[in-house]
């Protein structure tokens, strides 16, 4: 099938070497004058130009101009599948709402739930669809899609499903999380709602194999921690891997459960407790960050330095979903990582790659350029990577390669 040689690279970003925490996150493996071959959508090996342009003599070659190339972005949380907008609701918080008494009052999440709940599986389909091929024209070739806009079995499968066949459909690799404990239905209690989730609705997700992760909004006012803990035991209980929404509006220590119980990420952690961040970076689970929700939310951003420094392995995601954030811009992420949150390039770049795909349990295929890896890579328009925070909230993505294929640009 198809092989070539990928060469004329300005700088080449590799990420090799695995899940990146603490200092290792700064070395983002940066070949000068470096050049790939692939070989059936799969990276043969990976090298200086002049010595694999001599091995790989007479193949076709694809030139890059001179431009940078990195790993194709791993995006490893997203809400993408809803239905409806709440675009009044953004309104109602440009004018002094908040979005926990938004949430209060029957809007918020519920809103989108309802909305959810009217749709076609594929008017679902139809609208996540716009949204991936945005994300693929920012260097996205993998990202998480969570349910949770159903809260009963009938729609979260419906939306799994729909999560399923865009899966299919096009470029961009998903990966599906289960987020049936997103919100307490309306009229529902949360030990309830949890008891249901646990006895009958995860189980029968693992049955019919929906999905691959299990989530849950663990947060004052939603839902606690011991309802947590009994959730996720029981996902993992069922073979699902574990991801938690944690300390995102208070310190309520899901940072903590999600390391305790080996979850492969803890996510949002804005109000991640001091000693929490010793126990992510003692731990495997990757810390997620996310800070266009803070941004869209005028909230302040997760201590990302300081879980660097500790140790951990910090992952970057969108967290697009209708409500808290409704972008799902890496021009702007990477912006804000750099500008606010006082990562390196390096480090960024390693958070939304490499890390990203730890978090998704794809760090063995995708995520870094090297020799075994699926052939995933972004061709920038710009020379190096300190162009891409520099040139600050632009699009820089030329083309975009998924398994060796291009499928953008
Ligand atoms: O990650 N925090 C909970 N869930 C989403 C918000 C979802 C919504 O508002 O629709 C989040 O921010
Ligand atoms: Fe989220």
């Amino acid at each position: 099938m198809k092989r070539y040689l990928v060469t004329e690279i300005g700088e080449l970003v590799t990420c090799a070497g695995g899940k990146k925490r603490g200092k290792a996150m700064r070395d983002v493996g940066a070949i000068e004058d470096g050049a790939f071959f692939v070989a059936d959508g799969v990276i043969e090996r990976v090298g200086k130009a002049e010595e694999l342009e001599r091995t790989y003599r007479g193949e076709e070659r694809i030139s890059c101009g001179g431009k940078l190339v990195t790993p194709g972005f791993v995006d490893s949380h997203t809400h993408a599948v809803f239905g409806g907008n709440r675009a009044d609701e953004f309104a109602m918080r440009l004018r002094g709402e908040s979005y926990m008494t938004i949430m209060r009052s029957g809007g918020g999440i519920v809103s989108t739930v309802r909305a959810t709940r009217s749709a076609t599986e594929e008017q679902l389909i139809a609208a996540a669809e716009k949204h991936l091929a945005r994300m693929l024209s920012y260097g996205v070739t993998t990202a998480e899609i969570k349910s949770g806009y159903g809260l009963d079995f009938k729609t979260e499968r419906k939306q799994l499903r729909a999560v399923g066949k865009l899966g299919e459909r096009q470029p961009v690799e998903i990966v599906a999380t289960y987020m049936g404990a997103h919100a307490v239905p309306e009229g529902g209690e949360a030990d309830r709602y949890i008891a249901e989730c646990t006895e009958n609705i995860l189980p029968a997700i693992a049955a019919e194999n929906l999905a691959e992760f299990a989530d849950i909004f663990c947060e004052k006012g939603v839902f606690s921690l011991e309802q947590s803990e009994r959730y996720l035991r029981r996902a993992k209980e069922l073979g699902l891997k574990l991801k938690v929404h944690a300390d995102e509006m208070a310190p309520l220590g899901g940072a903590g459960l999600a390391a305790r119980l080996g979850a492969v990420s803890a996510d949002h952690l804005l109000k991640i407790r001091k000693e929490d961040i010793g126990a992510l970076a003692d731990s495997e689970t990757v810390a997620t960050i996310l800070p266009l929700t803070a941004f869209c939310l005028g909230e302040e951003y997760a201590p990302a330095r300081e879980l660097i420094d500790a140790g951990a392995a910090v992952a970057a995601a969108s967290d697009f979903n209708p409500g808290s954030c409704s972008t799902y811009s890496i021009p702007l992420l990477i912006a804000l990582c750099c500008i606010y949150m006082k990562l390196s390039v390096e480090e960024t770049i390693s958070a939304l790659t490499i890390n990203g795909a730890a978090a998704c349990g794809r760090e063995n295929r995708v995520g870094s350029i090297e020799a075994g890896k699926q052939a995933d890579f972004v061709i920038f328009s710009c020379e190096r990577k300190e162009f891409l925070p520099y040139m600050t909230g632009m699009n820089q993505v030329k083309t975009v390669f998924k398994k060796g294929e291009r499928v953008y640009g």
